[in-house]
C-alpha cells in the first residue's frame, strides 16, 4: 500500500520524505488554508519535493468552471506529478470524463459510497477518495466502502486507484491495507504514530544498557 501524507505544510512533507517512505502527498482547501499561503506556490513547492502524485483541489461547482480551474492548476504549477483533485458532485463527473479524456490525472474527492466510486471510476478517475473518519463519525463504519469498493473494482478490473482518506488513527492504517486499499493518506500525527511502540523503546533501551556493562575491550569488533 502506497502511503501519503494528508497536508499543505511543507515542514512535515520534507521530514516524512527524509523517511524513505513517502509517495505522494493530498490537500484539500482547508488544509491549504491553514498555512495561510498562496496555493500555486504550495502545490508547486511540494511537488518538488515528492516524486510521487500530489493533489491540488479545484474550488469551482459547475462542470466547465471545474475543467477551466483544473487546467489551470496544471499550467501554472508545471509540475508533471500534479492530480486534480474533483468533488463526486454531479457537475464533477463531466469534469472527470473531460479532463482524464486529456490525459489529466484525477482524484475524485468526497467519496461516501461506493456507488459514488463506480461512478467516479466509469467517468475515468485514476482514483477514488473514500472519507473514512468522516463516516466513522457519524456511526457508519468507514472502513466498509473501502472493503466494497476493492469488490466492485476488481469484478470489473478498474484501474482506479482506491485511496482511503480522513483517515484518523493507526488502526484505520492498518484496516485500509487489510481491504487493499491502493493508497491511505494520513495527517502526520497519523504517520508519526505507525512508527511508535513502547516495546520497541524499552527493548533499546534494555539492549544499550546491557551493552554498556560490557568491558571496554570486548565491545570492540
Ligand atoms: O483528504 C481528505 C481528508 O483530509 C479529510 O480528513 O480528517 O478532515 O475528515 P478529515
Amino acid at each position: 500500500m502506497k502511503i501519503f501524507l494528508d497536508t499543505a505544510n511543507v515542514k512535515e512533507i520534507r521530514e516524512a520524505a527524509g523517511w524513505g517512505i513517502l509517495d505522494g502527498v493530498t490537500t484539500n482547501p482547508s488544509l491549504v488554508a491553514k498555512e495561510g499561503r498562496d496555493f500555486l506556490e504550495v502545490v508547486r513547492e511540494i511537488c518538488a519535493i515528492v516524486p510521487g502524485p500530489v493533489s491540488a483541489e479545484v474550488v469551482s461547482t459547475t462542470a466547465d468552471e471545474m475543467i477551466k480551474e483544473g487546467r489551470d492548476i496544471l499550467r501554472r504549477v508545471g509540475a508533471p506529478n500534479v492530480v486534480i483533485k474533483i468533488p463526486m458532485i454531479r457537475e464533477g463527473l463531466r469534469a472527470i470524463k473531460t479532463l482524464s479524456s486529456e490525459g489529466v490525472k484525477i482524484n475524485t474527492t468526497l467519496i461516501f459510497s461506493p456507488s459514488q466510486a463506480l461512478l467516479a471510476a466509469k467517468a475515468g478517475a485514476a482514483m477514488v477518495s473514500p472519507f473514512v473518519g468522516r463516516l466513522d463519525d457519524i456511526s457508519q463504519v468507514g472502513m466498509e466502502i473501502v472493503r466494497d469498493i476493492r469488490t466492485i473494482f476488481d469484478n470489473y478490473d478498474f484501474k482506479c486507484e482506491i485511496l482511503a482518506a480522513s483517515i484518523r488513527h493507526p488502526v484505520h492504517v492498518v484496516e485500509a491495507a487489510r481491504m487493499g486499499a491502493d493508497i491511505a493518506t494520513l495527517p502526520f500525527a497519523v504517520l508519526e504514530a505507525l512508527i511508535k511502540h513502547p516495546l520497541t523503546d524499552i527493548g533499546l533501551q534494555k539492549f544499550l544498557k546491557d551493552w554498556e556493562k560490557m568491558p571496554q575491550q570486548a565491545r570492540k569488533a
